[in-house]
């Protein structure tokens, strides 16, 4: 639809103030006077820039000589993040193992209060790629393997974030991003190329962001990585053929950090900026992150004939239909207060999304929830540690990283969650570090240097274990070992981590793993050891008290893993999507299952599930029905899983593929039947052609409680 306004306002632009308009800024509050000038020239947009910061670029793009307001965008990935006041949600990882859309929504929308109360109009989230090779840094920011479920809380996140309207004073834009396929590169390194072919991405890739643009998302970021040799940012099939034409979305797309320059300095693809930014522009990018160099090559290239205005016609004009629909040339400042950054409301939230996330895997003879403790030891790396415990993109990894920001209370660590719980019950406690979780620490200039020993620290934390009746031992993965440019070769555990479960295990007590981590390690050697193992990887400001509420029983667990965990780094992949293999198992030296699959997780009670029914009405809808009982002695959360399987097609399908779930409370011996209805279109596959077809044919479906066959009951039906 044309938007008058926006042609009349583009006609009277020069083509530097165009091009301006496409430019995103990076905002560093000590070169304040660098990016005022960049407001006189005309960008469009900054990043990192909240709080009065932003007022202050508003206010002068507002002086400008066609006083068009900025975009603002941010960062804030589970929660406000960069912001130290802000309420820090459970990592994207983490709250996908709530499997909970409504509460994805809930933090969305708290997000983009504190968000927009800072004057910030745009988050880059949410991550829609799959975590798949978990030796990729960024696993932890994603919604996990499955691109079912990271479709549904993706599209939930989004509307929170973007509310009911998007010019209303409290939403936010959302931006589905890295557009495609970024977590497949090759070898799980960041920013490289992909193995995948056009059909696969359309196929398992795309799932999501489709979801995305039925949620209404009104922002797109391009990956860093690339397909057959093509980076995404250049490739007009990604984002002209499927993108605009195919998938019909309108709103506007902004390239990720550099990726202009690095078409030249990384990709070998250009030998100048002139041709980089006519590339980048060309492809169908409406904005430019941070590659400034855009401004004078994009203004030569349409000068000396070689890039058409229109495409930078096309571009602003998508950014400036999306200023428009923010409302942002009637209200460029808004005034929501900042006593909603970091209220105890959205508090209160984040503690709820934190107990939703825990994810119980093992319980052995019910040693979970605690009954009758006299003393409890609380060892371990990340029992006290608010950086692991919160994971990436939080103002302790963003934007300075290395800096030691002290961060504002409150926050709960597990330690602190677990002393509180003890006292209140009268139970002795006592708390070691016992070891750092690498043996490298990094000095002031951000070095790696080597740590001093810890020997005493060891000693005292295995006395302290001698001396209690339960042990809660909470380790994994420290910031730098996660994130962009943080991917790991080796997933076993780091530093002295093992050595010291062993010595605790040694004592003989009562122990339980806590795995506090950006994401799936090789945990094998501990969780086949201890009493009880609970995964609760970046749970956010209060994963402390959600933690020792569950342990203490105030309310059973009820997280689903979203993600496999591999036995071994060389198991990698072991999501559960995968194809039975022709010949023989995968591999000699290491079971085909991965440690712990996809859908995992117990509560404090047991489901079993019966009478599974399918019927195909008019060959068009699935309806399927299963009795769901409670089996075990307390009331619980279970979340039924329904996958399907295409028993003969014309490409190699998966094993299984979840199509849907729904989460339910049963009582104590409680029984349900559940129901599930699915359009014919839910069978489908991407076939060599590139077309999404449900092919006619038998199907089996599977109904329970993880993507383990152990786990589901089946039935088959057939589709003409
Ligand atoms: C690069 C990251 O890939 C992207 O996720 C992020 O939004 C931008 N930098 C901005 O910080």
């Amino acid at each position: 639809m044309i938007n008058s306004k926006i042609e009349q306002l583009l006609a009277k632009m020069t083509l530097e103030e165009k091009v301006a308009q496409m430019l995103q800024v990076s905002f560093s509050p000590d070169k304040k006077e660098d990016a005022l000038e960049w407001v006189k020239k005309g960008a469009g947009s900054f990043l990192s820039a909240w709080g009065d910061n932003a007022v202050e670029l508003q206010k002068a793009a507002l002086e400008t000589r066609l006083g068009i307001p900025l975009i603002l965008g941010i960062d804030a990935i589970h929660g406000h993040g960069c912001n130290d006041h802000s309420t820090i949600f459970p990592s994207q990882l983490t709250m996908a193992c709530s499997w909970d859309t409504d509460m994805a929504e809930k933090v969305g929308r708290a997000t983009a209060k504190e968000v927009a109360a800072d004057n910030v109009h745009w988050t880059f989230s949410p991550v829609l790629c799959l975590g798949r090779d978990l030796r990729w840094g960024r696993v932890g920011e994603t919604f996990g393997e499955d691109a079912y479920l990271a479709g549904e809380l993706g599209a939930a996140i989004i509307k929170g974030y973007q509310g009911k309207n998007l010019s209303d004073d409290d939403a936010i834009l959302a931006c589905a991003k890295h557009y495609i396929a970024y977590g497949e590169a090759i070898g799980g390194r960041d920013a490289y190329d992909t193995s995948i072919t056009w059909r696969k991405l359309r196929d398992v890739f795309l799932p999501p962001f489709k979801k995305a643009i039925d949620a209404g998302v009104g922002s797109f970021m391009t990956s860093y990585g690339s397909i057959d040799g093509t980076p995404f940012t250049t490739s007009k099939k990604a984002l002209i053929e499927i993108l605009r034409d195919e998938l019909k979305y309108d709103g506007f797309v902004v390239t990720d950090w550099n990726t202009v320059n690095y078409l030249l300095w990384r990709q070998h693809l250009c030998a100048n900026h002139g041709d980089a930014s006519r590339l980048t522009a060309e492809a169908g990018n409406d904005m430019i992150m941070t590659s400034l160099e855009f401004y004078n090559a994009a203004i030569e290239e349409v000068k000396a004939g070689r890039l058409d205005e229109a495409v930078i016609d096309t571009a602003v004009r998508n950014i400036l239909n999306m200023k428009d629909r923010l409302g942002l040339f009637e209200k460029p400042i808004r005034h929501l207060g900042r006593g909603l950054i970091g209220c105890e409301e959205h508090h209160k939230l984040s503690l709820e999304s934190a107990k939703g996330s825990i994810v119980l895997l093992t319980n052995n003879n019910n040693t979970l929830p605690l009954r009758e403790v006299k003393s409890l030891a609380v060892i371990g790396p990340n029992a006290d540690s608010v950086r692991a415990q919160y994971g990436d993109w939080t103002y302790f990894s963003q934007p300075v990283l290395i800096a030691d920001r002290p961060g504002i209370r409150p926050y709960v660590t597990l330690k602190e969650g677990l002393e509180e719980a003890c006292q209140k019950r009268g139970i002795k406690f006592g708390y070691a570090r016992g070891c750092s979780v690498t043996d490298k620490d990094r000095d002031n200039e951000g070095q790696i240097i080597t740590k001093p020993d810890e020997t005493e620290e060891f000693n005292e934390a295995v006395k302290l274990a001698k001396s209690s009746d339960v042990i809660i031992y909470a380790f994994g993965d420290r910031k730098d070992q996660a994130g962009e440019n943080h991917d790991r070769a080796n997933l076993e555990l780091s530093g002295r981590q093992l050595e010291l479960f062993k010595a605790l295990k040694a004592t003989g007590k009562t122990v339980i793993a806590v795995f506090i981590s950006t994401k799936p390690l090789c945990v094998k050697k501990i969780s086949d050891n201890v009493d009880a193992f609970v995964c609760d990887f970046s749970g956010g400001q209060f994963a402390g008290t959600a933690l020792a509420g569950m342990i203490f029983g105030e309310f059973a667990p009820k997280g689903r893993l979203p993600i496999g965990f591999p036995i071994t780094t060389g198991q990698l992949p072991v999501y559960y999507a995968s194809f039975p293999g022709w010949h023989g198992d995968r591999h000699c030296d290491v079971p085909a299952e991965p440690l712990f699959a996809f859908g995992e997780g117990l509560g404090y009670t047991t489901f079993e599930y019966s009478d599974i029914n399918v019927e195909v009405k008019n060959n068009e809808t699935v309806k399927a029905t299963v009795k769901v009982k409670n089996t075990g002695d307390s009331e619980g959360i279970e979340t039924v899983q329904v996958y399907f399987r295409d028993l003969v097609s014309s490409i190699i399908t998966p094993v299984k593929r979840l199509i849907g779930f729904k989460q339910i409370t049963l009582s104590k011996g409680e029984e349900k039947t559940v129901e599930f209805e699915f359009g014919k279109d839910s069978f489908s596959l991407v076939n060599v052609n590139e077309e999404t077809v449900t092919e006619p044919g038998e199907f089996t479906l599977f109904i329970g409680h993880s993507s383990k066959n152990n786990d589901l009951v089946s039935a088959n039906f057939t589709l003409k």
